[in-house]
């Protein structure tokens, strides 16, 4: 039986149960599915190390060390969790691929950290939630089981930032963090015109193009930012190359 070669008008629609579907559709989609893969498992890394685990020393209280302490837990599970789909497929060591620049952000203080995990792990859930939609299941599958994570990051880093934005002082600090990681994080999304996102879509592993996520971030950030901060979202592009 042979099925037609999918296009981006009629993308590939079916259900991929294991590593070795995904070797029998052909090495395209393995490409396709382990570029994605490959780029978690390196971010995840990345965020786990520069971020989340120095953030245990700058937290304030015991409660706030305990919360810190989690998050770092679980984005190093996410990190293990994506290498392990990464070896499964036989793919090189996807850390030998270099993590976003969104990872150069120097993270100096517990007000830093709270907002960085409303804004950046807001980006994580936009990218996550179209994973739980993939054709390829294993990937699908944990998608939709880190994705309570992802969101629990999400909303501790805008339940402290609110609370923190209470305070008149902390407000312009807040804010420069805000202008300076959103900036950070909207190359997280690909660039406006993108070979890879054409593949991922060609082979449903994504259903958007990059600019669209990246306007779902805006949109929900704003929404957070002016909505519920009182405070500016920065004036930013939805394209980028
Ligand atoms: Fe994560
Ligand atoms: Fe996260």
């Amino acid at each position: 039986m042979t099925t037609p070669a999918p296009t981006l008008e009629t993308p590939f629609a079916g259900e991929v149960a294991s590593a070795e579907e995904a070797a029998a559709l052909g090495p395209d989609y393995v490409s396709a599915v382990g570029k994605v893969i490959a780029s978690h498992v390196r971010n995840e890394l990345a965020g786990a190390t520069v971020f989340d685990e120095p953030a245990i020393a700058v937290a304030p209280g015991p409660r706030e060390k305990w919360l810190a302490c989690r998050i770092a837990m679980e984005e190093y599970g996410h990190h293990l969790k994506f290498n392990k789909l990464s070896s499964e497929l036989g793919l090189p060591d996807p850390r030998a691929g270099r993590a976003l620049s969104t990872f150069d952000y120097p993270l100096t203080t517990w007000l830093e950290f709270v907002v960085l995990k409303a804004i950046v792990d807001l980006a994580e859930v936009v990218l996550m939630e179209e994973l739980a939609n993939c054709t390829y299941l294993p990937l699908r599958n944990l998608a939709v089981k880190l994705l309570p994570e992802e969101r629990f990051h999400a909303s501790f880093g805008r339940a402290h930032t609110k609370e923190m934005a209470q305070h008149a002082e902390s407000r312009p600090r807040i804010q420069a963090a805000i202008d300076d990681l959103v900036r950070v994080t909207l190359p997280f999304f690909g660039r406006s015109v993108s070979r890879n996102n054409d593949l991922f879509r060609l082979w449903g592993v994504k259903r958007n193009t990059n600019d669209e996520a990246r306007a779902e971030f805006v949109s929900r950030g704003r929404s957070f930012v002016v909505g519920q901060l009182g405070l500016e979202f920065p004036d930013v592009a939805i394209t980028w190359n």
